[in-house]
């Protein structure tokens, strides 16, 4: 039993440290404003469960909303991160809960100052200005925008007499989001936590799942793995969906009834208490066995899969492993008669895109879908140890887009067959690891 969610040894305020140094040092003399998340709305009065900014989170390991991190290489050693969050105020932590407060920004958190977040508005042209540039995320944070926008346009306002102002105002993203996309070894122990707990919840699904459930009794007996085990929840809307269900990508009503000879397609995953996620599918049949046609299909996509995650190593891409996948994919389906033509004509003109319609993989990390760009340029970003990616093959078999041109048409015997295969990999030094490998994919093993 936990008394409280675990601490891990990420969330050591060293940790931070460490990053806002390597963040600094790449910032030159530019000011970085880093806003914390707001609350969302959910209805009415109500609120969602709170959600920190990632980058903020990266960075000051703070779970408040409404917060704003500055780090400024420009000042001195011992002034160049301050927080502005929420005060302490004993009636609002009555209703909201605990708050850490400015004292507890420096003691805990590490800031060099810290003021109340109100003081923002006075205060944050003052820090700025010494800056030769200003890296701030604009188009995202409505809140921030306006005082960061202000805090520049008063120094232009000044600069004939003072002589200084932000040259200007730079993404903050490139540099931190190359930070981001290599994960340290610490990282890759919570990815390993967060791939095991999504993993089991995967397991026990496949145990419990038969005619007659509402998907939605199944999503449930995964959410409830992921809080015993201490996650803060799902990472995203977790996908429970029977048959034809599975065709929708982004399925996640999970209201209808499990049927015997349907597929069931999960993807679900956890997010940690420091935001690490997991993102795993698997596919099977509900309470039986496949059919000719779903074996045929998931043998396709498992291949696809094996062929994807073996080309994951050092030096490679992650378009490569699409590329692979792909190739894997569109060979067997004219081999199926689901398409006709050659292999590379077919991918050339996309001619397989109402079977399979998405991308194979996305970096994963403290967002689901990480940052870190895929190409610079002409140039596909090379895949480095620590990077981590899923990859995520799949058909999806329904009438919803229309067959292109030349390509034969589909047998009802195919249709409602989804079928996704995803697993987290992370590059390692000379090839690669299966982060979530404890989730069984063997066509034998999806059977009863
Ligand atoms: N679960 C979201 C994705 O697989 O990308
Ligand atoms: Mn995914
Ligand atoms: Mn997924």
């Amino acid at each position: 039993m936990f008394t409280s969610l675990p601490l891990d040894a990420l969330s050591q305020p060293a940790v931070f440290a460490e990053r806002r140094a390597r963040f600094l040092a790449q910032l030159g003399s530019a000011a970085a404003v880093v806003p914390a998340a707001p609350l969302a709305v959910h209805h009415a009065d109500c609120e969602w469960p709170f959600r920190q900014n990632s980058d903020f989170w990266y960075l000051t390991g703070f779970d408040e909303p409404d917060a704003v991190a500055l780090l400024l290489p420009q000042r001195p050693a011992g002034e160049q991160f301050v927080l502005f969050v929420p005060a302490k105020e004993p009636s609002a932590e009555v209703w909201q809960g605990f708050r850490w407060g400015t004292e507890g920004a420096v003691e805990r958190f590490g800031a060099d100052l810290a003021h109340p977040i109100e003081e923002l508005p006075q205060r944050l042209a003052d820090y700025l200005k010494d800056a030769e540039g200003i890296a701030f995320r604009v188009g995202k944070h409505p809140k921030v925008e306006p005082l960061v926008l202000q805090a520049w346009a008063a120094q232009l306002d000044r600069a004939p007499r003072s002589g200084k102002a932000a040259l200007g105002l730079v993404a903050p993203c490139p540099l931190l989001h190359e930070l981001r996309l290599r994960k340290t070894p610490e990282e890759l122990l919570r990815l390993r936590e967060a791939a095991r707990i999504s993993a089991e919840a995967h397991e026990l699904a496949r145990q419990v799942a038969r005619p007659g459930l509402l998907e939605r009794q199944v999503q449930a007996v995964i959410e409830q793995h992921f809080l015993e085990q201490g996650a803060r929840g799902p990472a995203y809307g977790s996908i429970v969906a029977g048959g034809d269900n599975a065709c929708v990508l982004h399925y996640t009503a999970n209201t209808a009834v499990l049927r015997e000879g349907d597929l069931l397609l999960i993807d679900a995953g956890c997010s940690l208490s420091d935001y690490y996620n997991g993102d795993i599918t698997r596919t099977f049949p509900i309470g039986g066995s496949f059919s000719g046609e779903q074996r045929a299909l998931y043998d396709l996509v498992l291949a696809a899969q094996a062929a994807a995650v073996a080309a994951v190593r050092p030096g490679f891409t992650a378009e490569g492993v699409h590329d692979t996948a792909l190739r894997v994919l569109v060979t067997g389906l004219v081999e199926l008669g689901l398409l006709a033509g050659e292999v590379d004509a077919l991918i050339e003109q996309g001619a397989y895109r109402h079977l399979y319609m998405h991308r194979t993989g996305h970096w994963l990390g403290l967002d689901v879908h990480d940052v870190g760009a895929y190409r610079l340029g002409e140039h596909h970003v090379e895949l480095e140890p620590g990077m981590v990616l899923t990859v995520e093959p799949g058909l999806y078999v329904s009438d919803r887009l229309a067959v292109p041109e030349g390509q034969p048409a589909i047998a009802e015997r195919w249709k409602g067959i989804g079928i996704r295969i995803e697993d987290d990999v992370a590059v390692s030094e000379h090839g690669h690891e299966v982060l979530t490998a404890s989730a069984l994919k063997a066509a034998a093993a999806m059977e009863r």
